[in-house]
């Protein structure tokens, strides 16, 4: 039977070997072969290495699913370990956690462009990870933070930060984007259909370099969006359905340079005070941001050369106009694309992820009505 490592306290030289010894007895072909790769006995990601090692994962894969696995202590900082996979119930927790921050400070519009922003340096162009960028954790280091699309986000940084300190065992890579699809779902938006197990980067030289998300004013912005789109593996619905996210939230001058300073929709919050939306109610997600572009009636309300030319292009314009007549449509392929862009560049592990809502296996079977049977009539 599995031993059962539990070291409460960040571990010593010693209880690192004792993990080793241990790990050895139970796997003694593996063990060998996998010490060569550890990085450090003193080093606490080493425990998780040995954990998401490929040659030992059958050990904990077995524990972690009975939720009775390596316990190693809140040391977990940016500065994360290498070798990281997220625990099922901890991300299940963390989610009721991003729910009561999102009452408490209205910040539903700021989380979802965190998790955009992680994805979307995606490029499918380059296959090795995490070169080809995407959702992997990387928007954490203040390289990235610092690059001009990604303005105001260390603010979602900091609101996620101490969710991620309590529970160690969720990578920063799942957590973006368990906080985008919460906040999408509890701004009254679509049930977005994710899947979990993203891999963290390990450090800020394996950030993306600047310059790979979309800019809000290109000199053309139809073939701005399909350059930096298409590059992700995206397509011209999916473009449309995730402008549309635009239905939430503000711009700052003093973040991107575009928007008012305030309007009659911000000028009290909730939250921060300030900004320009493209909506009226913009906690609220619905098909209003393709209702309000289409109209163009209100000049408190927000339209970028980017979202301006999704009526204009007659590719986007076909989606456009069905989403502001049909939300059901737009909540439909939205979901669908957030899902994906949720994924893009992500390395799994397990290598196909897995579901934090109830799987069909917990699915109750059918009651057996007796009436049904013996009426005859129905
Ligand atoms: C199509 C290309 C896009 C461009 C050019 C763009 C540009 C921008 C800009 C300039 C801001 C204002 C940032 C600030 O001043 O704080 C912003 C905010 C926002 N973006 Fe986008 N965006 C794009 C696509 C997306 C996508 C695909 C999503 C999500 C799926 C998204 C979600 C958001 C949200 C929710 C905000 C509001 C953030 C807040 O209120 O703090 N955007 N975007």
């Amino acid at each position: 039977m599995a031993e059962r490592l539990n070291l409460t306290s960040s571990p010593s030289a010693s209880s690192m070997a004792s993990v080793r010894a241990a790990a050895a007895r139970l796997f003694p072909a593996t063990a060998k072969a996998a010490r060569l790769s550890f990085p450090s006995v003193s080093s606490p990601s080493s425990l998780k290495c040995l954990r998401s090692s490929p040659l030992l994962s059958p050990l904990f894969l077995h524990q972690k699913r009975s939720s009775a696995y390596l316990s190693i202590g809140n040391f977990s900082t940016v500065a994360s370990p290498k070798c990281f996979v997220s625990d099922p119930d901890q991300l299940k927790s963390a989610r009721e956690d991003i729910k009561e921050i999102l009452k408490a400070t209205f910040c539903h519009p700021i989380l979802v462009r965190l998790g955009w922003h992680d994805a979307g340096t995606y490029n499918k162009n380059i296959e090795e990870w995490p070169q080809r960028g995407g959702a992997n954790g990387s928007l954490r280091f203040e390289i990235e933070l610092k690059h001009a699309a990604n303005a105001g986000l260390v603010n979602a940084l900091k609101l996620i930060q101490p969710i991620k300190e309590k529970y160690s065992d969720v990578t920063y890579a799942d957590l973006f984007q368990l906080a985008s699809a919460t906040a999408v779902e509890e701004a009254g938006g679509p049930k977005i259909p994710m899947k979990y197990g993203r891999v963290d980067v390990s450090g800020p030289e394996q950030c993306p370099e600047e310059g790979r998300l979309p800019s809000a004013g290109p000199p053309s912005p139809a073939a701005h969006l399909r350059d930096v789109f298409y590059r992700m593996g995206l397509n011209d619905k999916e473009i449309v359905a995730l402008s549309g996210a635009h239905t939430l939230g503000r711009s700052r001058p003093d973040r991107s340079g575009w928007g008012k300073p305030e309007t009659k929709y911000t000028k009290d919050g909730p939250g921060a005070p300030g900004g320009q939306s493209w909506t009226v109610q913009w906690l609220k997600f619905d098909n209003s941001y393709f209702k309000d572009i289409k109209q163009r009636k209100d000049e408190d309300l927000l339209v970028l050369p980017t979202d301006a030319v999704l009526f204009e292009d007659p590719s986007f314009k076909e989606y456009a106009e069905k989403y502001a007549e049909d939300q059901d449509a737009f909540f439909k392929d939205y979901a669908e694309a957030h899902a994906k862009l949720s994924n893009l560049g992500a390395k799994f592990d397990p290598p196909e992820g897995f579901s934090i809502d109830s799987s069909p296996t917990t699915v109750q079977p059918e009651k057996f009505v007796a009436a049904k049977y013996s009426s005859g009539k129905d």
